[in-house]
């Protein structure tokens, strides 16, 4: 494959879309083919697991239904969508991908690492991410931006308070659990993740992931 595959990983409201959104407006700049996606999600089928996912009213889903269902919206994503784009030499940034399963159904839910790796492994069709960004974010900081979103959100659609999903009301404890986990996963690879603090204004922020892109791309693409 002659693409490149980047993720973008971290709790709740650690600003990952929008420099997911950054990276791509770097990229297409430089005039280079990128296919921009987002898990759960991508595909058709993939947004219709999200919805399940994330509806607000699943309260009592099972820790194993909810990696499955993960697992195949990242199988039908793969197939689908990341490894043509990757075949056809494109650029592929993906927000969130294989990490957050570790980070939420490992670390946040408590299910078997190994189980994960290994089913992970079959939905991914053992493509990894060439290089990670992990915004690291208190979890608190970062959930009072999410509901500030949501807010938003309800107010444009003229819905009346914030309203959450199944994840922004899970519990304080439950994404501390993600953020130690993923910082765990940072060290463990330290080749593919970048770890950026987002504390910091989003232009700060933007500035620590266009440096790297542009580190990337000089190691990668010959002609820039
Ligand atoms: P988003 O809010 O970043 O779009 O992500 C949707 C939610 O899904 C978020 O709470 C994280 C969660 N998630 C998992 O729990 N496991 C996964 O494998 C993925 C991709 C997302």
């Amino acid at each position: 494959m002659t693409g490149k595959f980047i993720t973008f990983e971290g709790v709740e409201g650690c600003g990952k879309s929008t420099q997911m959104e950054e990276a791509y407006r770097f990229l297409a700049g430089k005039k280079i083919p990128i296919v921009a996606t987002r898990e759960p999600g991508g595909t058709t089928i993939g947004n219709e697991i999200r919805n399940i996912l994330l509806n607000r009213a699943h309260h009592g889903m099972q820790a194993l239904t909810e990696l499955l269902l993960y697992l195949a919206a990242r199988a039908q994503h793969v197939k689908e969508v990341i490894r043509p784009a990757l075949e056809a030499g494109k650029i592929v940034l993906c927000d969130r991908f294989h990490d957050s399963t570790l980070a939420y159904q490992g670390y946040g839910r408590g299910i078997d690492m190994d189980t994960i790796s290994k089913l992970n492994a079959l939905a991914t069709d053992g493509i990894v991410p060439d290089l990670t960004f992990l915004l690291d974010i208190d979890v608190e900081e970062g959930l009072e931006r999410a509901r500030q979103r949501s807010a938003q959100m309800s107010a444009g659609t003229h819905r009346v308070g914030a309203r959450l999903d199944r994840f922004e009301e899970d519990t304080l404890e439950f994404h501390r659990r993600i953020r130690a986990g993923y910082l765990t996963l940072a060290m463990q690879d330290p080749r593919r993740y970048v770890l950026i603090p987002a504390a910091g204004t989003p232009d700060d922020v933007r500035s620590r992931v266009l440096e790297t892109l542009g580190r990337f791309l000089k190691e990668h693409y010959e002609r820039l």
